[in-house]
């Protein structure tokens, strides 16, 4: 079976990125990473690739006049199978997704459709989860749309909300389960593409 060909995008740490990465390296990996994309020149998740010589380009509007369009054109250069967006603060271009259609996806930090939408990423979302009383948070990965975290959602992964949280210590722990859900869903996704379809999911590793 050939390897899936994942692209990532980010803009900032790049943590997302990097569990990935670390997951495409173990034995029998059926995905590798062979393209990151940033918009932010200074990102972690940039650097990151350029340490470990995964193909890295940013791209933004100060780097180019149509960003939409050098994105897609860089993700079919490389043959991207699947496009995964992780902690990427703007809207995926029409052209890009008209060309990936549901080959892209995101993570985002709460259990959609709740905390989710514009204006809703960093500690915002924990914060939201915190105000609104919530005993459970979690880790949704769903299709890109032209709204943010409005996609159909394929896997979410819960995280308890514990006495005594603060938006920092919550995004820690769901942190650590986007980590554990995306690379499973990748790898699912690598195995069955039936996967991309949106279905109830259950991580494989116990949490
Ligand atoms: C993650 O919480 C992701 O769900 C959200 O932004 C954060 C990115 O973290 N969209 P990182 O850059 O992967 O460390």
């Amino acid at each position: 079976m050939p390897e899936l060909r994942v692209a990532v995008i980010a803009s900032h740490n790049g943590s997302n990125l990097r569990a990935l990465h670390r997951a495409s390296l173990l034995a029998d990996a059926p995905f590798r990473i062979v393209l990151v994309v940033s918009n932010n020149s200074d990102s972690g998740a940039l650097r990151y690739a350029r340490e470990t010589r995964i193909p890295a380009v940013h791209v933004s509007g100060r780097t180019h006049d149509d960003p939409d369009e050098a994105m897609r054109a860089a993700l079919v250069e490389h043959q991207a199978d699947l496009v995964v967006t992780a902690g990427y603060l703007k809207k995926i271009g029409p052209r890009t997704r008209s060309a990936f259609a549901t080959r892209i996806i995101n993570v985002h930090p709460a259990l959609l459709p709740r905390h989710g939408g514009p204006g809703m990423y960093g500690r915002r979302v924990h914060q939201a989860v915190l105000d609104a009383g919530d005993h459970v948070s979690g880790v949704s990965v769903h299709h890109v749309s032209g709204e943010y975290d409005a996609g159909e959602v394929i896997a979410r992964i819960e995280v308890p909300v514990r006495g005594g949280d603060t938006a920092e210590t919550l995004a820690a722990r769901v942190l650590e389960a986007e980590h554990t859900l995306l690379p499973d869903v990748v790898r699912r996704i690598a195995h069955d593409s039936n996967a991309l379809r949106s279905h109830p999911f259950e991580p494989t590793s116990d949490r």
